[in-house]
């Protein structure tokens, strides 16, 4: 097989699809490894996972930094010392700069709940179900600078059911959520998905 590509995580809270990203690359066959993970919360329970799984976490407060620039850049040299080629944000509540978008374009992932470009921003799953949509998912998509656009790499699809409230249809999408996003790093680390703009 050939060499597997270094990947580090980006959370913000809970990281249950980080979780599952570091379940999926314990596979030996598994084309990606996880070289880190980052978060911009301390108290974010996604690090205590990471930790527990043997890898390398970071954190740094954007409220230690006096902009924006000046926070990515702090991200940027992280990233840099785990020599991280892809990047996969996992419930990473922050949105980039411009220069740091630009500079992962085509190797930075993320995970939206619904089906782009449907529901993007918030509560998508109470925009769903206020919308009367009948089937809804989730996103693995390309980040681009602007928030939750870029190319689709792949989407998984639930139904709606009656009686649905925003938690036990967000709780079926997570469950979607965690079998999409380690296939679609896998696309991604075997060059079987590619960004095109
Ligand atoms: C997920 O629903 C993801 O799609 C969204 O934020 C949530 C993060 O959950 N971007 P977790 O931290 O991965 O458990």
């Amino acid at each position: 097989m050939t060499k597997k590509k270094r990947v580090a995580i980006l959370i913000s809270g809970r990281g249950s699809n980080m979780a599952a990203l570091i379940e999926a690359a314990r596979a030996p066959d598994y084309p990606a490894q996880i070289v880190g993970v980052f978060s911009n919360r301390a108290d974010a329970p996604g690090l205590e996972i990471a930790a527990a799984a043997g890898i390398p976490t970071a954190v740094r407060s954007h409220k230690d930094f006096a902009s924006r620039e000046a926070f990515d850049a702090q991200v940027q040299s992280i990233l840099d010392g785990w020599r991280a080629e892809i990047v996969c944000l996992a419930g990473f509540m922050r949105i980039f700069s411009t220069a740091f978008a630009e500079h992962w374009t085509g190797r930075m992932l993320n995970i939206h709940p619904s089906l782009l470009p449907l529901f993007r921003g918030l509560r998508p799953h109470e925009q769903a179900l206020a919308a009367g949509a009948t089937e809804h998912g989730c996103t693995v998509h390309w980040v681009i600078p602007a928030l939750d656009e870029g190319p689709a790499i792949l989407q998984t699809r639930v139904p709606v059911l009656p009686g649905d409230t925003p938690d036990s249809l967000a709780a079926r999408v997570l469950l979607a959520e965690h079998q999409a996003y380690p296939k679609a790093l896998a696309m991604v680390a075997r060059g079987e998905a590619t960004y095109a703009p």
